[in-house]
């Protein structure tokens, strides 16, 4: 079960879009099994996305069942290329990143969202969501897109917090 190191801002390689996996590629199942263990290393963490762990790949692993608070979820999923094919409402959410592990920030979002993608054995999903999971579903979809929540802070002055607690 090997637990895969973090990439940390500003390592470029966090602002680079990610490549659709088209065909079966060696050692993907493992990257998605290294992602999941990943994961669950870090206490009450509910995402991670592929670029995290240096993968170029369009992947991402979520549980929300982990968080701290309780909340509307479908527990244990892996995406891989999700799309955000429907969007509705705002939200502002206190959002964190283990890639970026001192801060937190006020992030405004669509409330609501409809995504599909494949999951691990390539079966179609979608995935009808609101409120927290929304939220980790969009934070991971745009670290596929070179994009961290810091891209979408509104006001650096008011909006980004120093981490007191891990
Ligand atoms: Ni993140």
């Amino acid at each position: 079960m090997p637990i895969l190191p973090i990439i940390h801002y500003p390592n470029p390689i966090l602002k680079t879009p990610c490549d659709t996996l088209r065909k079966e590629l060696p050692g993907v199942e493992q990257l998605i099994k290294d992602m999941q263990d990943t994961l669950m290393a870090y206490p009450f963490c509910v995402g991670l996305a592929a670029p995290q762990v240096g993968s170029l790949l369009r992947i991402v692993v979520i549980d929300c069942s982990r968080s701290r608070k309780p909340c509307k979820h479908h527990g244990n999923l892996v995406l891989i290329n999700p799309v955000i094919i429907y969007r509705a409402g705002e939200q502002v959410m206190r959002e964190g990143c283990l890639s970026l592990p001192d801060y937190t920030g006020n992030v405004k979002r669509p409330d609501a969202v409809v995504v599909e993608g494949l999951d691990s054995d390539e079966i179609p999903q979608k995935i009808e969501t609101e409120g927290f999971e929304a939220v980790v579903l969009q934070h991971e979809i745009d670290h596929l897109d070179g994009i961290l929540f810091l891209d979408r802070i509104t006001s650096l002055k008011t909006d980004v917090f120093r981490r007191k607690t891990y």
